[in-house]
This record gives structure tokens, C-alpha cells and sequence, in this order.
């Protein structure tokens, strides 16, 4: 019964590296009984999410406590649910869709870094966390909502707290069961719903609606030319307001902390960011030309992928590269452990922002490099977290200087996402950007343009190893 169930609690990703150096590609590790399948290889991702990725669907466990608050939207959908709403979703994500996000990225992370003296020390993983709930909540719903009094935002935050002890449960208990969590967690979804279905009544009142994702979602048709329903509407908001901040907001941390841990990277960036603005604020013209801000941070999301872990389960007995698969089966993928392969990625522990150099990475083996999942489920918003990743940390490198303080480096806490635990402190020292100290978010325009064993050994049944 016991299995990996302690080791996976004190500490997963070593669990997940450990198998996989025991077992090699395909690993089994065991928590209160059930057999997790760790599947570690480009092979297996092809496999299993792509080739095969019919055959296997979201879990059942992942389902019963992301379900209460994300409905029946894209991340928690089944099968021709899904199919049909990201098929009518999907457009308004591609890369040119989302590119009037950039700005207001710009404009908030002005805002936001604006509040800060020179001298200060400010946990930047809280900061992110805000400023990256504020470009959400323009994009979404053309809203201020880093204003704490805003309840909106409030509503937003308690129910993230409630879907993030659940998921991070070892063994999740149905959000029927009347523990203290679960009932905060659906006081804080009652809660949401009230103001966000008051949100959309008011909405509904205006004659000239903001351009913004909730309008895009009223505005959207089905196949068959219905509307969607105001639930409908309130899965798929979410479903773009929950997955979409806490982990770019967690990989804008890691990468600050990177940074000041790499001084020769940090100062790279700062020259890119002051040669090719010449003291002006970023657009989104420009960031072809800030092209290391980008690898920066998807370097970071390779040593700390915000989602560090995701499954699947086999709908039917399954053949994958050899091995059987009953129905059933949990298949675990560790993008963590797998962007540390040496043969995919060499001298794989050293912060390289240059892996990801055009050259370079055209070499990266295809689908070694996970974080934003792959095939059909794919992330939805991937185009959209580069573009605020990029846009984030070259509007930073042009106002501050973040310098780690005196004390033990943040640890990671595989939680929902891969936080760093206990926040990331951080000293700022100004840069005298020239510009305004801070733009306020609300002056941002409210409308986006819309183109289109035991424990301690795990074992390997599958006789590897
Ligand atoms: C750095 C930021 C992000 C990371 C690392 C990330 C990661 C992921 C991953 C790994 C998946 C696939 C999970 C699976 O296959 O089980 C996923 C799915 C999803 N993400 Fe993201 N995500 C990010 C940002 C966003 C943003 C900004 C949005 C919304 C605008 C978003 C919306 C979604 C949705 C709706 C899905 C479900 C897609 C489907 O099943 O069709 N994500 N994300």
C-alpha cells in the first residue's frame, strides 16, 4: 500500500529522477496502492500524447478536484467536448491573436515594478504572481484587478488557494466531504460565481462591450450556431484565467532569481535591453530585437517548468513501444525530469540561456523541451505565456536590477506549479529608466484587438532497470 506514497510527499522530483535512473524510459512508481507508469522519453511523449494521444484521456483524480471550479472547460473537457470548443477557441490563441497582449504586459509590469524604491526588498514571486493576475485581468476581462479591494480578483485568489491544497492532496478527498478545505474551497467558488455571473449580467447591459476574451467567449458560436450558456461562458473564462498566471507568474520568478544567481547572463541582458531601446519602453515591434529575454526564459522554464508533472489515463488496453498498458493506467509525464536528460540536453543542471539561440535550438530533439505539454491538449496559451514571459522581463531589465539577498536560495515546492517555496526576497536597485516611474494599469486601453516496493525503492515491473 505504502509504496513511493512518503517519498513522493517529502520529495516528487527526486522520486521522479530516481525512477527514471532505476528504470530508465518507462518507470513505475507506487502511491496508496496505485501504479503510476513514469514516461520519460521523446519516444513516450510521441507515444503517448501524440500518436497514440486519443487513447489516453485526463484522470479521473485530476478531473474529481479540478472540476468544482473549472467545469467542463477546455483543461477538464473529455473527448468530443473538447474536440469541438478548441477547434471554435483555438483561432483567437494563435501567435497574431494574442500579440496585443504584449503591450499591456508592458504597461503593467511598469505599474507594478513602478511601486518599487531603490534599495527595497520585495518578494518577487508575490510581485509576479500580481502583475501577471493584472495582464490577465485586462486581457480577460478589461479590468483592474491588482487593486486589492477589487472582488473579482479577491474571489479569484481564495479559490486558487482552495484548487491548489486540493491538487496538491496526496490522496484527494471529493470536494463533497465536508472537511475544513473543502468548504472553504466552495465557499470561494460560490463566491466567484456570484461576481463573476453579476460581471456578465453587467456586461450584457452595455451597448459597447470591451474587446476582450469575455467578449470573445459571448460572441463565440457553436457549431450548430448556438451561444454559448453563462455556465459555458464561466468554464472556459476561467480556464483562461487559472492555468494562464500562476505559472507564468512562477517561471517570471525562477528567472529573476536565475538571473541574479548569473551575473554574466543578467548583464547580457541588460546590454540587449539597452541597445535596442535606447531608454524607451518596449513594444511589441521590438522584441525581435530582444531576442536573449526570450531564452532566458524559456531556459528557466526547462530547469524549473512551472508544470512540472501532468498525467493521463489509458481508456483502453494500449500497446505503447513494446509495453502493455491495461485500461486504467496512469501515465505520468515529468517535464522536470525530463528537460534533465543529458543526452537531450548536455551538462543538463548549468542555467544556459543560449540552448535556446536559433541554432541551438533547432538541435533540441522534438518534444524533449515539455513545458507546455504536447498534442491535442496541448497548451492553449503557450503562444501567449512566451509573449508575457519576453515582455515581462525586458520591461524589468530596463527599470530594475533584482539582487539576491543574503540567506538560503528559495527551495522548490512542487505544488500545483513548481513554486519556489516561501517566495523569492529580492533587493531592487533602480536603473534611472528615463520614463514614467509607473503607468497605471488602468490607464491601459480596456479593449484588445481580436484578429481572428517500499519506500526508498521503486520498483520496475516492466523489468528494467
Ligand atoms: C508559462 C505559462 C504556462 C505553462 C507552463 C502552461 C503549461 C500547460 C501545460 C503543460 C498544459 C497541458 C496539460 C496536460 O496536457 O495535461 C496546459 C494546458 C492548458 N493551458 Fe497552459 N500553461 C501556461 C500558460 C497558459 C495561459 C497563459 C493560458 C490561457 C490563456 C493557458 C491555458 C491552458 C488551457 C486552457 C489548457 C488546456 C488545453 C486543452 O486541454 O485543450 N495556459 N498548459
Amino acid at each position: 500500500m505504502i509504496g513511493n506514497t512518503w517519498e513522493f510527499r517529502q520529495d516528487r522530483l527526486s522520486l521522479f529522477s530516481r525512477t527514471f535512473e532505476d528504470c530508465g524510459d518507462l518507470g513505475v512508481y507506487r502511491i496508496a496502492g496505485d501504479d503510476f507508469h513514469l514516461a520519460n522519453s521523446v519516444e513516450l511523449v510521441h507515444e503517448v500524447l501524440i500518436r497514440k494521444g486519443r487513447l489516453f484521456e485526463k484522470t479521473d483524480r485530476f478531473r474529481a478536484f479540478a472540476r468544482p471550479l473549472l467545469g467542463d472547460g477546455l483543461l477538464t473537457a473529455t473527448d468530443e467536448d473538447h474536440k469541438h470548443n478548441r477547434r471554435i477557441i483555438q483561432p483567437r490563441f494563435h501567435n497574431a491573436a494574442v500579440k496585443p497582449s504584449a503591450d499591456i504586459a508592458a504597461r503593467v509590469t511598469g505599474t507594478v515594478s513602478g511601486r518599487w524604491a531603490d534599495g527595497e526588498v520585495v518578494d518577487v514571486r508575490r510581485e509576479m504572481v500580481r502583475l501577471i493576475l493584472g495582464v490577465v485581468g485586462q486581457n480577460l476581462f478589461s479590468r483592474d484587478i491588482l487593486d486589492d479591494a477589487d472582488e473579482l480578483g479577491n474571489a479569484l485568489t481564495d479559490a486558487i488557494h482552495g484548487f491548489d491544497s486540493m491538487a496538491s492532496a496526496l490522496v484527494p478527498l471529493g470536494i463533497t466531504w465536508p472537511t475544513p478545505a473543502n468548504l472553504r474551497y466552495r465557499r470561494a467558488i460560490e463566491r466567484l460565481e456570484r461576481t463573476f455571473y453579476s460581471l456578465l449580467a453587467d456586461r450584457r447591459s452595455l451597448d459597447r462591450r470591451p474587446d476582450d476574451w469575455l467578449n470573445l467567449l459571448m460572441e463565440t458560436r457553436r457549431e450548430d450556431g448556438s451561444p454559448f450558456s453563462d455556465k459555458q461562458i464561466r468554464d472556459e473564462a476561467l480556464n483562461m484565467f487559472m492555468p494562464g498566471h500562476e505559472t507564468t507568474a512562477t517561471g517570471l520568478a525562477w528567472s529573476l532569481h536565475l538571473l541574479a544567481e548569473h551575473p554574466e547572463v543578467y548583464e547580457r541582458l541588460l546590454d540587449e535591453v539597452d541597445g535596442a531601446l535606447g531608454g524607451r519602453p518596449p513594444t511589441l515591434d521590438d522584441l525581435p530585437r530582444l531576442p536573449y529575454a526570450l531564452q532566458v526564459f524559456k531556459e528557466t522554464m526547462r530547469l524549473y517548468p512551472p508544470v512540472y508533472m501532468f498525467t493521463r489515463q489509458a481508456t483502453e488496453d494500449v500497446d505503447i513501444l513494446g509495453h502493455r498498458l491495461p485500461a486504467g493506467t496512469t501515465v505520468v509525464f515529468s517535464p522536470y525530469t525530463l528537460h534533465r536528460r543529458a543526452d537531450y540536453f548536455p551538462d543538463p543542471g548549468r542555467f544556459d540561456p543560449d540552448r535556446f539561440s536559433p541554432e541551438r535550438e533547432a538541435r533540441i530533439p522534438r518534444h524533449a523541451y515539455l513545458p507546455f505539454g504536447a498534442g491535442h491538449r496541448v497548451c492553449i496559451g503557450n503562444h501567449h505565456a512566451l509573449l508575457n514571459g519576453h515582455m515581462v522581463l525586458a520591461t524589468l531589465a530596463q527599470r530594475v536590477r533584482l539582487h539576491s539577498v543574503p540567506g538560503p536560495a528559495p527551495v522548490k515546492e512542487p505544488m500545483v506549479t513548481l513554486r519556489p517555496k516561501g517566495g523569492v526576497p529580492m533587493r531592487v536597485e533602480r536603473r534611472g529608466f528615463p520614463g514614467p516611474a509607473a503607468v497605471r494599469a488602468d490607464e491601459a486601453p480596456a479593449h484588445l484587438a481580436r484578429p481572428g516496493g517500499t519506500a526508498g525503492s521503486s520498483s520496475c515491473p516492466l523489468g528494467h532497470g
